[in-house]
């Protein structure tokens, strides 16, 4: 059995997008729709707390779309789909994302994140040899540089080698996520792809996430709940960057590879936040506390916090010619800008559930 890495994709693509209904991969079905109007997309989204019907909503019913709501660990539906929709390409955005809530409850991530990918590879490489395993097949796996750990002050930034050492549950499911799909490229020849990306920020972020929350809470008058010191640093990408990674690595990336993706903006929370506070202050008129610094709370520390994120995305500008768009500054004014214009589709957001959750995260701080 050989995979021809090198082989042109064919004209159209046939795309599953899983999690399509979530923040990064409703960004990516927004980009791609636009992008390529002849390729066919198909979601699938189980509509979890963080999928939001909403967030595809301004792509209307244009035909080239069908959104299915189910789970990536239902084997038999993903074959079904899989068949039906004759799918070509696979991105996997699909799992549960927030390093806290996998704090509070880790079984989820395990089942999504592990079992749920586990499920949907395998069912992927059954269709892959059903049609003779064609080397244009691909099967991209969205991840996160969580999964490499946390690095001192002067360490180099994470490449494509280095030693996974993931801290949460969260991070951990990831990883072992990341584990399997190499395994099928290196086992099965399945034409696989793994991305591993920084901190995103952008449109349809859920406000759980730290860039959403401030600004909403903001608005709002609460506390901003910054962890610890406030020196922990992460790298920051804008959405639509991302997006535009993961289609380069779709059309050119080779099969088995991964490739860093990273924005090189590393910056520490606090300065982080004291910057959204300064935008917003800008930007919002009627803030109900001013400036927003006085919101500002230092709260106990996540636990297992890791203290610094930084990507070396040399390989995939190198070999695929991709380097971010945006500057923390202009992403930052943007993103800034869509949350003051999207009110009704945050605020629904902010239900009792999320109540719940928000105490069970805070209220211990
Ligand atoms: P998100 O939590 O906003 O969205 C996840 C989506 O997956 C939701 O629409 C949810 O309904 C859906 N989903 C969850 N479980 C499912 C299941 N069992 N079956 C089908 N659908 C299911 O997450 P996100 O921030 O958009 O992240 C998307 C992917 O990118 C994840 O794999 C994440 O690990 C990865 N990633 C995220 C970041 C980031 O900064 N957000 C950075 C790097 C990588
Ligand atoms: P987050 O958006 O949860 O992403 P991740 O943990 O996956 O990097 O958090 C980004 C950083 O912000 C992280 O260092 C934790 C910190 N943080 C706070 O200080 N306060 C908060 O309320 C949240 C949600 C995060």
């Amino acid at each position: 059995m050989s995979t021809n890495s090198e082989t042109p994709l064919p004209e159209s693509l046939r795309l599953l997008v899983t999690g399509g209904a979530g923040f990064i991969g409703s960004n990516f079905v927004h980009h791609w729709c636009a992008a390529h109007p002849r390729d066919r997309v198909v979601v699938l989204d189980a509509l979890t707390y963080a999928g939001n019907r909403d967030n595809l909503a301004a792509l209307g019913d244009r035909e080239q779309l069908r959104f299915v709501q189910g789970d990536i660990g239902d084997g038999e539906r993903v074959a079904q789909l899989l068949e039906q929709e004759a799918i070509t390409t696979v991105a996997h955005f699909a799992a549960e994302s927030h390093v806290d809530r996998s704090i509070l409850g880790p079984g989820a991530f395990i089942q999504t994140n592990v079992v749920g990918t586990f499920t949907l590879l395998e069912q992927f490489r059954q269709h892959w040899l059903a049609h003779n395993q064609p080397s244009s097949f691909r099967f991209l796996h969205v991840s996160t540089d969580e999964v490499y750990g946390s690095l001192g002050p002067d360490d180099p930034g994470f490449c494509e080698t280095t030693p996974f050492a993931p801290n949460s549950p969260y991070s951990a499911s990831k990883a072992g996520s990341d584990h399997l799909v190499r395994a099928y490229f290196h086992t099965y020849d399945l034409p696989t792809l793994i991305t591993n990306c920084s901190n995103n920020y952008g449109p349809f972020h859920f406000p759980e996430k730290l860039i959403p929350l401030m600004i909403i809470n903001m608005l709002l008058g609460k506390p901003l709940p910054v962890y610890g010191d406030g020196q922990n640093i992460r790298d920051w990408l804008y959405v639509e960057d991302h997006c535009r990674a993961i289609e380069r690595v779709i059309q050119g990336g080779r099969a088995g590879e991964t490739y860093n993706i990273g924005g090189n903006n590393e910056v520490k929370n606090i300065e982080l936040v004291n910057t959204l506070c300064d935008l917003v202050d800008e930007l919002a008129p009627d803030l109900p506390v001013r400036p927003p610094q006085n919101l500002i709370e230092f709260i106990k520390d996540r636990p297992g916090h890791d203290r610094r994120y930084a990507i070396d995305a040399t390989k995939i500008q190198q070999q695929l010619g991709w380097e971010p768009q945006e500057t923390l500054t202009t992403g930052l004014r943007k993103t800034v800008d869509w949350y003051l214009a999207h009110r009704d589709w945050w605020q629904p957001l902010l239900s009792e559930a999320y109540q719940d959750y928000y105490r069970q995260v805070y209220a211990g701080h």
